[in-house]
C-alpha cells in the first residue's frame, strides 16, 4: 500500500538515506530541510534514483520556532494525509549555542520544533491509514533542566543535546497516551552512524549509516511495530528496552509539558 510519508532533516544522513529507500518503494516522500537549495536538489536526486515522481519538500530553519509554526500551516493547507511522520531533523554541532529568541539551539532543533509540527498537524496525521510518528531519540539522554529548556543557561554540547533527546522521549511517551490512534515510537537508531553529524562531532563513526536507515525504514512501515505506541527502541541494543527513568516518571513528564506549551506560545 502506497503510504504519505513525511522525514524531516531529509536533507542528510540517515534521513535522506531512509527517504530514498522509501521512494523506490513507491511511497510518496514529504522532504524537508532549512536550505531551499539542499532540499531542490534532494528531490531531484531522489526523483531520478529511484524512478518515482511523488517526491515533495518543504523548507524550514528549526532553530526558529516561527518557522515551523508556518511549516505546520504549509502541511495543514497542502498535504491531504499523512501515514508516517519521521521527527529526524537534528544538530550536535552549532556555530551558536542560542537561537536568535535566546534558546538553547538543540532544544530548539532536536525537541521544541517536534513537539511544535507534530501537535499542530495531528489532524494531517489522523486522516492518515494507522498512522506513525517516530521521533528519532538517541543513547545519550539526561534529566532536563527547567533552565537548559527555558535557554536561560548553557551547558556543554553533548549535556544539551543528551537534555534535548531525553525531552523529545519523554514527551513522544506523553504524545503516545494522549493519541492512542496514532503508533508513535521513539527510537535510538544507533550510536554513532557514519554520517555529518557523527563526523562533525566525534570525527569518527561505529557502524555504518544503513544501520540507521534499516530500523527507520522498519519501523515505518513494518506492522512488527504495530503495538508498541509509547516505547523506546535502542539500536544499539536490537530491540526495545527502556529509555532514562524520567521519560516513566509522570510528574517529571507533567512538569515538562506545561514549560513545553509556556515556551511554545511565547517564544518565535
Ligand atoms: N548519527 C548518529 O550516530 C545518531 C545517533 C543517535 C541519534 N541520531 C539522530 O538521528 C537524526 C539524524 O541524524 P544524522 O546522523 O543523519 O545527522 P545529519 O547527517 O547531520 O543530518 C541531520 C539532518 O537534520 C537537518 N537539520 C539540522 N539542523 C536543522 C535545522 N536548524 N533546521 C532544519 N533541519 C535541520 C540537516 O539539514 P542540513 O542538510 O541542512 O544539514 C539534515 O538534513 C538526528 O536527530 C540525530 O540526533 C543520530
Amino acid at each position: 500500500m502506497q503510504k504519505a510519508i513525511l522525514i524531516t532533516g531529509s536533507t542528510d544522513g540517515i534521513g535522506k538515506l531512509t527517504a530514498l529507500q522509501l521512494a523506490k518503494k513507491g511511497h510518496i516522500i514529504y522532504i524537508h530541510g532549512r536550505s531551499e537549495a539542499k532540499v531542490k536538489s534532494c528531490i531531484a536526486e531522489i526523483k531520478d534514483a529511484s524512478q518515482n515522481k511523488n517526491i515533495h519538500g518543504f523548507v524550514a530553519d528549526f532553530s526558529e520556532l516561527n518557522a515551523v509554526k508556518h511549516l505546520s500551516e504549509q502541511i495543514k493547507n497542502k498535504v491531504p494525509k499523512l501515514d508516517i511522520l519521521i521527527n529526524n531533523a537534528g544538530i550536535f554541532k552549532s556555530p551558536n549555542s542560542k537561537t536568535i529568541s535566546g534558546l538553547d539551539v538543540r532544544m530548539a532543533v532536536n525537541y521544541f520544533s517536534s513537539y511544535i509540527l507534530t501537535e499542530s498537524i495531528v489532524s494531517v496525521l489522523e486522516k492518515g491509514f494507522n498512522p506513525r510518528i517516530i521521533n528519532l531519540s538517541s543513547a545519550a539522554q539526561s534529566t532536563v533542566q527547567k533552565e537548559v529548556l527555558k535557554g536561560k543557561v548553557t551547558v556543554s554540547e553533548s549535556e544539551s543535546y543528551a537534555q534535548s533527546k531525553l525531552a523529545l522521549t519523554m514527551w513522544s511517551f506523553n504524545f503516545a497516551k494522549q493519541h492512542p490512534n496514532i503508533t508513535t515510537i521513539a527510537v535510538n537508531p544507533g550510536s554513532l552512524l557514519n554520517t555529518k553529524m557523527a563526523k562533525e562531532a566525534y570525527g569518527q563513526h561505529w557502524s555504518p549509516a544503513e544501520k540507521g536507515v534499516d530500523i527507520l525504514y522498519s519501523l515505518a512501515l513494518d506492522t512488527a511495530h504495530d503495538n508498541e505506541s509509547g516505547s523506546y527502541f535502542d539500536n544499539d541494543k536490537g530491540g526495545y528496552t527502556n529509555a532514562h527513568p524520567d521519560a516513566y516518571n509522570t510528574s517529571k513528564i507533567d512538569f515538562l509539558a506545561s514549560i513545553t506549551k509556556e515556551i511554545c506560545l511565547t517564544i518565535q
